[in-house]
């Protein structure tokens, strides 16, 4: 059976990594890893390849930047040829990017089962990317695969058929426990070269359109980052956009004069988790760090105002702290004064999805 397995942008890597690891042991799984060029710069992309071991694509379709439509559009027209030269018994795709939806389109229309991997998560806000891709491609595929009970849940509220949800665990979750010691030992350097200690930094991460697009949501941020700074270091790898944005609104002074926030370029997986199991607590607007930073137990601030991940603020160490500037101080001091929140997670998250997930397309051959 051959599977068009699709990846795109950066959170999608260390989703596909340990499920093509597990399609091994199954010789009748014959994988065809089709990478869209969503996102396409060495540190956001081919750095991932080369730590988390995954071969290189059968396919690039080289698509790159562009808006929403631009962008979905020319993957489709992409995808449309691979389908057509490599006929695939079955597309697998992960995650909530434009890559996974543009490819579950073309795949249903030409009545291709698709594999959805991290269906059913919602965060109710449709003014996400995220959350139009999360819904459209659950509605289209055939193979509902969950990451959380909540999940199963959405799906049963919007009349999705039971029978083609599976409940398999969070595969990024995979990645983390099977890479955490040598992520550990890879950050050491990096550590010692900023003269950072454990738990003696935050490590942050920001670049959700709603934060950083808007001129004053930014700046209200930065705001915030300008107070933290007097306190402790703020370890930031740059996402190319916010990194535009900076410039574009005239934020570079401010950003230079924080002498505790450390710039650096996007960060590869093993070197960002390091540093991120090593800080004393996370700064983020990202999707994935919510539950990495449950599972590792430091408290995580989230720069939004809902979450796709609603068990991390009930049982794991998630907060939501939006970008208001006064709220996402005092919780930093909060944590800063030993009150971060402590926390447990999902018991499905044992870092054996991926096994799961081939399991079962293994057995609906
Ligand atoms: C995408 C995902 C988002 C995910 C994020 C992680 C969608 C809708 N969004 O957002 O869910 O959290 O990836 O990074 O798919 N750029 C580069 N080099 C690159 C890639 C992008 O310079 O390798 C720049 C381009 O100027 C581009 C901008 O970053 O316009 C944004 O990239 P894009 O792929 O549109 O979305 P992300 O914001 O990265």
């Amino acid at each position: 059976m051959k599977i068009a397995c699709v990846v795109g942008a950066r959170p999608n890597f260390m989703k596909i990594a340990p499920i093509l690891e597990e399609m091994k042991a199954y010789p009748n799984l014959k994988p065809l890893l089709i990478h869209t060029g969503q996102h396409y710069d060495y540190t956001m992309s081919q750095v991932f390849f080369d730590e988390l071991d995954i071969p290189k694509p059968d396919v690039f379709l080289n698509v790159g930047s562009g808006t929403h439509a631009v962008q979905t559009a020319k993957i489709m027209i992409e995808f449309d040829k691979v389908i057509a030269e490599h006929k695939p018994d079955m597309v697998l795709v992960v995650g909530d990017v434009n890559s996974t939806l543009a490819c579950s389109l073309v795949s249903s229309k030409l009545w291709i089962p698709i594999v959805h991997v991290e269906a059913g998560i919602r965060s109710y806000d449709r003014t996400m990317p995220e959350e139009i891709n999360r819904v459209l491609t659950d509605v289209i595929s055939d193979y509902l695969m969950t990451p959380t009970e909540d999940a199963n849940k959405n799906l049963a509220k919007e009349g999705i058929s039971q029978e083609k949800v599976i409940l398999v665990g969070d595969v990024m979750i995979d990645t983390l426990i099977k890479y955490k010691d040598k992520a550990i030992s890879a950050s050491s350097g990096i550590m010692q070269e900023l003269g950072l200690e454990k738990a003696s930094y935050v490590i942050m991460t920001l670049h959700r359109p709603s934060n950083v697009d808007i001129k004053e949501n930014f700046a209200g941020i930065l705001e915030a980052l300008w107070e933290i700074q007097k306190h402790i270091k703020i370890v930031f790898p740059i996402h190319p956009r916010t990194k535009n944005r900076i410039s574009e609104f005239g934020f570079s002074d401010k950003v230079s004069q924080m002498k505790n926030l450390i710039i650096l370029e996007p960060l590869g997986y093993l070197k960002f988790m390091g540093l991120m199991i090593n800080s004393k607590f996370a700064l983020t607007d990202s999707g994935g760090m919510q539950t990495e930073s449950t599972v590792i137990n430091i408290p995580c601030l989230t720069m939004r105002e809902n979450t796709e991940r609603p068990e991390t603020i009930r049982e794991g160490t998630n907060t939501l702290v939006g970008n208001d500037t006064q709220t996402i101080i005092s919780e930093s001091m909060k944590i800063l004064e030993g009150k971060g929140k402590k926390g447990t997670y999902p018991k499905i998250w044992d870092g054996h999805t991926a096994r799961r997930i081939a399991e079962i397309i293994n057995s609906r051959q």
